[in-house]
């Protein structure tokens, strides 16, 4: 089984239908689909495929890098931010690392992989500190002694966003330490106005930002993302180091635009700001669940019901939602469920209406 969502092909031969007959809540993709520029864009440069891309993939750095105000060498973009996990963790070559849980798979397969045996301590968030990391992170920090930290912000899979003040102590922390600061931005373009750390990376050169374009435009198939930090050493490393070509022609040409397309970010802003209220009012009222209020286009939750599969239940409606039992620090009551058009949240709240029945 995937440790990921968006497995629908294997769900559904489980479940002897066609993959297509399954609404995918357990994938956190913009349902407004890929913006129609892109898709034009595609379209119109089919000529593409017969050469090969810019190996060091100018344009795309130039836009990218223009996009966030900074340095084209402050910048790497890379097949998918997961291209980039395995890339800094080859680079920085970290020997104690410090993981948030629950937290996103990849950072410890990436860690796991490295040659040398990198020694991995878990920092569980606890649902009684509302899953989120407080100062006494700093202080574990101070005890560990770890050269490197990944945090996401939001996180995945509880969509929460770590406060602010606690996020510049972080950085101001690791920057003082020289702990390399791995900050997982990946669905930050999913908060209106949020800036993220980006503007930190003059002051710094142990952080380290991923930004993913999968989930936000819409295109997971397509694939992009990119790293940016104030390490322009370790950038130009990356750069040196990489497998040539990684990112195909057309998801470089779509990075070249995507940040522009203000129609399709205002569009996503407007759904999402109307479809995660609904779904947090009403998976909220169901005595049956504990929700966590959203910052993204995801929720989580925990199903009260002892000994009761969500998913399976879900499932008989056609709906997947993502289990997060093999999340560490969860278990088999929590789960994840994207936010996705009006006529397909209806669609999860009448089916859990018919599992939880009131009255
Ligand atoms: C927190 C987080 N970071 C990074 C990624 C990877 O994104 P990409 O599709 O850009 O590789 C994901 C994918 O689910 C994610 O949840």
């Amino acid at each position: 089984m995937s440790q990921h969502g968006g497995n629908t092909v294997e769900v559904a031969q489980q479940l002897g239908i066609p993959a297509d007959t399954l609404i995918d809540f357990s994938a956190n993709i913009n349902p407004l689909g890929a913006p129609e520029r892109v898709k034009t864009l595609i379209k119109d440069n089919l000529a593409c495929i017969e050469k090969y891309p810019d190996v060091e993939y100018r344009h795309l750095h130039q836009k990218l890098a223009a996009a966030h105000h900074c340095d084209p060498a402050s910048i790497i973009a890379g097949n998918g931010a997961t291209e980039l996990i395995y890339s800094i963790v080859r680079y920085l070559k970290p020997r104690k690392a410090l993981l948030l849980t629950p937290g996103f798979a990849e950072y410890r397969r990436a860690l796991q992989q490295q040659q040398s045996p990198v020694e991995i301590i878990d920092y569980p968030l606890s649902e009684k500190q509302g899953f989120q990391p407080d100062w006494c992170l700093l202080e574990t920090l101070s005890e560990v002694q770890p050269d490197c930290l990944f945090i996401a912000t939001p996180n995945n899979p509880t969509g929460l966003m770590p406060d602010t003040q606690f996020l510049r102590a972080l950085v101001d922390y690791c920057e003082l330490h020289r702990i390399a600061l791995i900050v997982d931005e990946a669905f930050i373009d999913f908060i209106p106005n949020a800036e993220g750390l980006i503007q930190q990376i003059n002051s710094t050169r142990h952080l380290y930002i991923l930004r993913s374009l999968t989930k936000f435009f819409a295109i997971p198939g397509l694939r992009l993302g990119y790293l940016i930090s104030g390490d322009t050493t370790g950038i130009a490393w990356l750069k040196a180091h990489r497998e040539p070509w990684s990112i195909n022609a057309f998801a470089a040409l779509a990075g070249e635009v995507l940040l522009d397309d203000q129609q399709y970010i205002a569009d996503t802003h407007r759904w999402l700001k109307i479809q995660q209220h609904y779904l947090w009012t009403h998976l909220s009222a169901f005595s049956e669940l504990t929700v966590w209020k959203p910052t993204v286009n995801y929720l989580f939750f925990r199903c009260n019901k002892s000994d009761f599969d969500l998913q399976s239940a879900l499932l008989e409606h056609h709906i997947l939602i993502r289990h997060c039992k093999n999340y560490s620090g969860l278990n088999a009551s929590y789960y994840r469920a994207a936010v996705r058009s009006e006529q397909e949240n209806r669609l999860l709240i009448d089916a859990l209406e018919k599992i939880f029945p009131h009255g």
